[in-house]
């Protein structure tokens, strides 16, 4: 299913930045292709002559609640679902502005990727940085500070959920207690990485919205960039239940020039790709905190990863790259007849 490339001369972040001779591992932007049905719709609107404003069709919507209940299961008013032109992290700061003046700080749960403390400072939003609380136990070694949380009494709290950067996947229970301890504040559940999670994770998707009902201090937020890896297509969408906040989301967007109306292909036949780049990626496994890296049982389920690791030189902790397969040039790829996923031909 997937084709060889290079992205040399492509104007790759991530690549520009590890400069010649090295791996580049520091961004999650994988060196697969996107779904074909992602180019097949922008060639399509490159073919009109007419570039202006876009709109967000009500159809757009309803494709978003339609991949969660089809995929999940679970039911996303098409109301809700916010299409954004540009990338969860503005998507965060523009939250920020439309939920100011905050009535408590911006509370995160650290460690976190980077991107909420930047985003509350550039905001100049207080921001209280709560770690996550070791339990003791190796098969569970921490939680979220419940307690630290409701005792903060929160403006915002920001999850990313999955957690980057430790992997973990939170229960429904973990998510529906951080809501309550936010609560009357905002709970942004940024779950960005959800769709890349095994299926055996066992926690419905979109975790804030299943385990809330659609409550009304809870906003989603998913990104087309991260499920499909084009992230360099600005667009992600924030799944807001209160009809009052998505109209101050809309007004604090319009202030800085920006209008609903993402860059979407209008496909449905993003599934398959999705499912085979989960092939290529460790799927979030429930607990992968560092220290703590083993073999559990998506791994077994996911042993192409294993293999392109092997095939590659890479080891579990480290990195280093064999001396002919990098991720960006592997040579030729096919279909394994058991797992249904792609593999390097050369894998065997
Ligand atoms: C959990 C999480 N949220 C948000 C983002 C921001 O994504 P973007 O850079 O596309 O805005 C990232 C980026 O890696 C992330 O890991």
């Amino acid at each position: 299913m997937f084709e060889r490339f290079s992205r040399a001369g492509t104007g790759s972040a991530k690549w520009a930045r590890a400069g010649a001779g090295r791996i580049a591992m520091g961004v999650a932007d994988m060196d697969l292709p996107g779904p074909p049905a992602v180019g097949a719709a922008l060639r399509v609107r490159a073919g009109h002559p007419a570039f202006g404003y876009p709109v967000a069709e009500d159809a757009d919507r309803v494709l978003v609640a339609d991949w969660y209940r089809r995929r999940h299961g679970v039911e996303v008013d098409p109301r809700w679902v916010m299409l954004l032109p540009f990338a969860p992290g503005t998507a965060v700061r523009l939250l920020l502005e439309a939920v100011r003046p905050l009535p408590g700080p911006a509370v995160c749960v650290t460690p976190e990727w980077g991107g909420f403390a930047r985003v509350c400072r550039a905001a100049g939003v207080e921001l209280r940085e709560l770690p996550l609380l070791p339990t003791g136990d190796p098969a569970d070694p921490y939680r979220l500070p419940l307690a630290g949380v409701a005792a903060s009494r929160p403006g915002l709290v920001m999850l990313s959920s999955p957690h980057n950067p430790t992997g973990r996947i939170w229960s429904a229970a973990d998510v529906r207690a951080l809501a309550a301890a936010a609560a009357p504040g905002l709970l942004v559940s940024d779950e960005v990485h959800g769709d890349l999670r095994h299926p055996d994770a066992e926690v419905p998707q979109p975790v804030a919205v299943a385990v809330t009902g659609g409550a009304a201090n809870v906003v989603t937020l998913g990104s087309v960039g991260k499920t499909f890896n084009v992230s360099g297509l600005p667009s992600c969408f924030a799944l807001v239940p209160d009809a009052g906040l998505r109209e101050r989301l809309t007004a604090a967007m319009a202030g800085f020039g920006l209008w609903e109306g993402a860059c979407w292909a209008r496909s449905r036949s993003g599934r398959r790709w999705r499912r085979a780049a989960r092939g290529w990626t460790p799927c979030w496994p429930t607990w992968c905190g560092p220290g703590s890296w083993r073999w559990p049982r998506w791994a077994v389920r996911c042993w192409p990863v294993r293999r392109l690791r092997t095939c590659c030189g890479w080891t579990a902790r480290g990195s280093a790259p064999g001396p002919s397969c990098s991720p960006a040039v592997t040579s030729s790829w096919r279909t394994d007849p058991i797992s249904d996923r792609p593999v390097p031909a050369a894998c065997g």
